[in-house]
């Protein structure tokens, strides 16, 4: 069904989620200098120290860009070795030898949790043993050590509490944790690198996409494709996202928000967008493409799955033929650094699909029960939530 969209700025303003996280992209840039990577400082040593907000930002304009923070933390081993003890070191640039794994053959992968600040002042992480997990089965994948899930959960908490004060306060943002683990060892033939790099930084954020919390317009990429059977499109492989980029400029250019992928074989099942994966809604039926080895299982997805069949929806993962889309209810994005995305409008070979936008949306239901569980002010009955403090 074919619909015409209400005013999308007054979803924005409406909306009792906006008035959480309604913020504009406009990046804070910082001109400290980057610090030596040689200064080690003890995570402990910060804990309970340096509790205040910095104050060289506008907690009230926060986007996705990189503000940068004060730490970062590393661990390295060896490629038949473990990880065994890493550090946290003054956030600045690093040193990577030209024929690292990674800079030459995309040996690296990436994940991407957030850590509030509840309203209580408490300081938690959302699902991070999830990223550790995906972190593993991504290194397998690539032929790489991991870190423990114990060893990554230990990382991020000690990154996120030596960069507190760069948390935003309760409803003005997060603090995206984007831990990497890269080939940085050099090699010239095709081989996994000698040396493994874990590595950990943060970002005070917003909103991901610069209209706030407006309802996205997608782009149906019918030329190219995010991912293909065999490749590594179901883990984060930092491979999986520069060939997004050409698809993603030409559709912002064209004034879309972001790109809606099909499958690669029959040309015909959503798969995922840009930064996100996608659900539509019918009557009570949520569904969502099935991680068959092409779609990122994403921690936000899992989550909104499992919300809904506590709210009693039936939650569906299956193939989603494209024509689908003409006759949904809702269509939305989930993910890490989107959050829950409405969609207002999807154009596909030259037509433009629209759907309602109201503060009554299913998806913006789901949305305020998981930012609820990750404020703090629903109780977490999933066990999701880590305090740190
Ligand atoms: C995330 O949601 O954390 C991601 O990794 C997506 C990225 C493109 C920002």
């Amino acid at each position: 069904m074919i619909r015409m969209s209400d005013s999308l700025a007054s979803l924005a303003r409406s909306s009792r989620l906006a008035s959480y996280i309604s913020m504009i992209g406009i990046r804070y840039l910082t001109t400290r200098a980057a610090s030596s990577l040689q200064e080690i400082i003890k995570a402990s040593s910060y804990i309970g120290r340096d509790d205040e907000f910095a104050n060289d930002i506008d907690w009230n304009n926060l986007g996705f860009g990189l503000t940068p923070t004060d730490y970062m933390y590393i661990m390295k081993c060896g490629r038949d070795d473990e990880f065994k003890q890493g550090q946290l070191n003054r956030y600045g640039n690093i040193e990577l030898s030209p024929s690292a794994g990674v800079l030459n053959y995309g040996q690296g992968l990436f994940e991407g949790t957030k850590a509030y600040r509840g309203e209580d002042k408490r300081l938690f992480l959302f699902r991070p043993q999830q990223n550790a997990i995906r972190m593993q089965i991504g290194a397998q994948r690539m032929c790489m050590p991991s870190p423990s899930t114990e060893q990554f959960v230990d990382a991020l908490k000690k990154t996120v509490l030596a960069n507190r004060r760069w948390i935003p306060p309760p409803g003005k943002g997060s603090l995206y944790v984007r831990p990497l683990l890269i080939g940085s060892g050099p090699i010239l033939g095709l081989a996994p690198a000698s040396e493994y790099t874990f590595l950990v930084f943060a970002s005070p954020v917003g909103n991901y996409f610069k209209d706030g919390t407006a309802p996205l317009n997608l782009y149906v990429e019918d030329e190219f494709h995010r991912s293909t059977r065999g490749g590594a499109g179901d883990v984060k492989s930092i491979t999986n996202y520069a060939p997004v980029l050409k698809s993603l400029s030409r559709a912002r250019n064209r004034g879309f928000s972001d790109v809606l992928y099909l499958d690669s074989v029959h040309k015909r099942y959503i798969e995922e967008v840009s930064s996100c994966n996608v659900f539509i809604l019918k009557r009570n039926v949520l569904s969502t493409p099935a991680t068959n080895g092409t779609i990122l299982e994403g921690i936000t997805r899992n989550s909104i799955i499992e919300i809904a069949r506590d709210l009693a929806f039936q939650v569906e993962e299956r193939p989603i033929p494209v024509e689908e889309l003409l006759d949904a209810d809702e269509v939305f994005c989930t993910g890490t650094a989107v959050g829950i995305a409405p969609v207002g409008s999807i154009t596909y070979k030259g037509n433009r699909i629209e759907y309602k936008t109201s503060n009554q949306l299913v998806c913006l239901r789901l949305y305020s029960r998981l930012v609820g569980i990750q404020r703090g002010i629903i109780e977490d009955k999933m066990g999701w939530m880590i305090e740190i403090d």
